[in-house]
């Protein structure tokens, strides 16, 4: 593992730089720390249509099932905030539908990540499994 805690949350925090918020300006990113050291980020994309938005933690985890990445998925930082504030205000957690975006990639490399949820005066760190305690998953379609 060559990433740690403080750079996971760094590469969320040059994720969030990319994000595409025009009608929230609440900045979001993500990075998603994998066994082998890899690292894949995500930044939120909104849209005119605005319940298209894409979350960061889903854009990261499209990146990562896209390019073929199966690995064992560690950790998951998350920062937000409005522009100049990022990372200011209470910890950022993952959105419902993104735990179970986050959940797939975890399930596939049989691991329960860590997510750090980074805020200004704390950065909290959960599990996923107890944000998102009995999640469906790929074993459910078997
Ligand atoms: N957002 C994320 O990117 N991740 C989350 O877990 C929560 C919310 C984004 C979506 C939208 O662009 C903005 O934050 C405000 O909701």
């Amino acid at each position: 593992m060559s990433w740690t805690k403080d750079s996971l949350i760094a590469a969320a925090r040059d994720a969030a730089a990319g994000a595409y918020a025009p009608y929230s300006q609440f900045h979001v990113g993500a990075a998603l720390g994998f066994a082998d050291g890899s690292v894949v980020t995500g930044a939120n994309v909104e849209n005119a249509s605005y319940g298209l938005t894409l979350c960061a933690e889903t854009v990261a985890v499209g990146k990562v099932l896209s390019a073929g990445l199966r690995g064992r998925l560690e950790a998951v930082a998350v920062i937000g905030g409005k522009a100049g504030q990022l990372g200011r205000g209470a910890p950022v957690s993952p959105c419902g539908r993104c735990r179970q975006m986050l959940s797939e990639v975890a399930q596939l490399g049989d691991s329960d990540p860590t997510v750090w949820c980074v805020g200004g005066d704390e950065v909290l760190e959960i599990r996923l499994s107890a944000l998102l305690p009995h999640a469906f998953g790929p074993a459910n379609l078997t």
